[in-house]
């Protein structure tokens, strides 16, 4: 097992050099979100791809979850930026870490899930999830894989203890292992010499300047109050939170950064950013959070920028 991954780890530094050396050769095609995640944007995409800034310097997405539209610019729109990537998750952004500079062991590990798991779902998923955390970060990340492909609708949520307590997914044939994303995608994180880190958003956005492009995708606010559920964290993300982060939009605005942001609609959102009214637009989108197929569809989302597109 050792002698397999100081191997994997060889060959990611050869895969590097190869990278560095004909970086403007490497096509980044066919990347998409390796976990399925709660407010996911590739539904999206085609609406977001409308609003992205014409020219950027390097790209912000501080509320990371599944990272559709960053790997929506670097994979189909082929662009080229020094990307900064983050979330409050740990377990999220170790998994990106893991897949940007272990890819050959996890997929042999995801590999090992994925056989363990056709043999028999319920039995594996549940002793899976009830184990104890595995100690490396490479194990802990397929094991996070292998619950987020599995478990229902994707979901992360964690009880007091920190422990994962998602039920059973029904998926027919949920694939685990997909290898050639995760390797396109590691390659994608290396490219764009992806900095990934665990962060609130502000402290992730301190350095955001002039002429970069910023995507805030904050957990939504909710559009009633029984739609409460936000699913991130321990501790959601309230109407005070909303209120702090609508106040570094104008601080990022005054910073002279192209700030895109993404929330549902409501009257709190459009009162935190009446000043950009004029660059307010409304999207359709139905949404796989809530577990009641009536309240699926039918919402109205905001796509708020501070720059024209
Ligand atoms: C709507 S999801 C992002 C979805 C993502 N755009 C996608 O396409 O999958 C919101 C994300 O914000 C993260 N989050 C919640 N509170 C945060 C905070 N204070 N700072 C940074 N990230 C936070 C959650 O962990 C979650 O991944």
């Amino acid at each position: 097992m050792h002698r397999n991954r100081n191997l994997g780890s060889q060959h990611t530094k050869n895969l590097d050099k190869q990278l560095q050396d004909y970086s403007h050769l490497v096509d980044l095609r066919d990347c998409y979100p390796f976990v399925k995640w709660a407010g996911g944007k590739s539904q999206l995409v085609p609406e977001l791809d409308l609003m992205i800034p014409s020219k950027f310097n390097r790209y912000f997405e501080p509320f990371l979850g599944g990272g559709a539209m960053f790997f929506h610019l670097i994979s189909d729109r082929n662009m080229r930026f020094t990307a900064y990537l983050s979330d409050i998750n740990a377990e999220l952004i170790t998994a990106y870490k893991v897949v940007k500079n272990n890819v050959i062991e996890l997929i042999e590990l995801l590999k090992r899930h994925q056989r363990e798991y056709n043999k028999n779902p319920l039995e594996y998923y549940y002793k899976l999830r009830d184990e104890i955390k595995p100690v490396t970060e490479i194990d802990r990340t397929a094991r996070f894989i292998a619950l987020n492909k599995t478990c229902f609708n994707g979901l992360y949520r964690v009880n007091r203890n920190g422990i994962f307590n998602v039920p059973m997914g029904r998926y027919k044939n949920p694939l685990i292992c997909d290898a050639s994303n995760l390797e396109n995608i590691s390659k994608a994180l290396r490219y764009s010499k992806a900095a990934i880190k665990v962060s609130d958003y502000k402290n992730a956005l301190v350095e955001a300047e002039e002429d970069d492009f910023v995507y805030l995708d904050p957990p939504y606010h909710p559009t009633s109050s029984t739609a409460n559920f936000t699913g991130y964290s321990d501790n959601g993300f309230g109407d005070n939170d909303q209120l702090q982060l609508a106040k570094l939009f104008v601080e990022l605005n005054n910073r002279k950064c192209n700030v895109l942001l993404s929330n549902s609609d409501t009257p709190l959102i459009r009162k935190l950013y009446s000043d950009f009214s004029s660059r307010i637009k409304e999207v359709n989108v139905s949404r796989v959070i809530n577990c009641k197929a009536s309240r699926r569809s039918g919402h109205k989302e905001l796509l708020i920028s501070n720059y024209a597109s």
